[in-house]
């Protein structure tokens, strides 16, 4: 019998994000033992893989090493982390630079070719996606999500749980409130409050959210 040295991970969500979190744990020496998802069409299938073995109320049956939220959602992964009691895994791809002043929360995950600077900070269960960048002295909070190709000038402070969509930039010192959604594509040239949808080149706000 072969047994693997490699540690064992668990992954929450069955769905595209998934994907690439798998992948990004794969080329981070991980072996992923099972996913689950509460889409109970999805039981038997695979991921890279990987199988989908049920439904997340099972997912503390398994013994593991680190376990980690694979949806994109921000909610969402908020939600299933704080009602799952799992030994919650930080994962970096390795090709990401990630500069070792960088504190990561538990849960995080930061893909291939994001570049994180010294002195930043990223929230648990934050997703730095596919080439993200995030310079010097960021707040990336709990939850947040910084969507492929976003980039972060320093001393930027990201609210929990808010979203910045694809190729969303940031200029020096910007505060995104907490839960709001930046637009893909859009450039922050003023505070976003907490709570709303802001889009455009400069970004202006087009949504209150409660
Ligand atoms: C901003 C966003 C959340 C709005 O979504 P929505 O509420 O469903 O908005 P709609 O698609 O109904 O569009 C509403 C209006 O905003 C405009 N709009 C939407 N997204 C925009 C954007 N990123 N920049 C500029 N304008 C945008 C639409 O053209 C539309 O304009 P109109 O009323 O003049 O026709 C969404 O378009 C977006 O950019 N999401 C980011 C997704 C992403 O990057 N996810 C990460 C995956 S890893």
């Amino acid at each position: 019998m072969i047994v693997s040295d490699k540690k064992r991970l668990l992954v929450i969500g069955a769905g595209g994000h998934a994907k690439v979190v798998i992948a990004t744990a794969q080329a981070a020496g991980w072996e992923v033992v099972g996913l689950f998802d509460d889409d109970s069409a999805l039981k038997g299938t695979t991921v890279l893989g990987a199988p989908v073995i049920g439904g997340t109320e099972l997912a503390t049956n398994l013994e593991v090493d680190g376990a980690v939220v694979a949806i994109g959602g921000s909610r969402a992964r908020m939600q299933l982390s704080e009602k799952l009691a799992l030994p919650w895994a930080t994962i970096s791809h390795p090709s990401a630079e990630i500069h070792h002043t960088v504190v990561l929360g538990e849960g995080a995950v930061v893909f291939a070719g994001a570049v994180i600077q010294p002195d930043s900070t990223i929230g648990r269960h934050a997703i730095v996606n596919t080439a993200a960048s995030v310079d010097h002295d960021c707040v990336v909070g709990d939850f947040a999500h910084l969507a492929p190709g976003t980039h972060l000038a320093g001393s930027v402070n990201v609210g929990e749980g808010a979203l910045l969509g694809i190729g969303a930039s940031v200029i020096p010192g910007m505060k995104i409130g907490k839960w709001s959604i930046v637009g893909a594509g859009a450039a922050v040239t003023n505070d976003v409050p907490g709570g709303v949808t802001a889009v455009g080149v400069p970004s202006k706000v087009t949504e209150w959210r409660s």
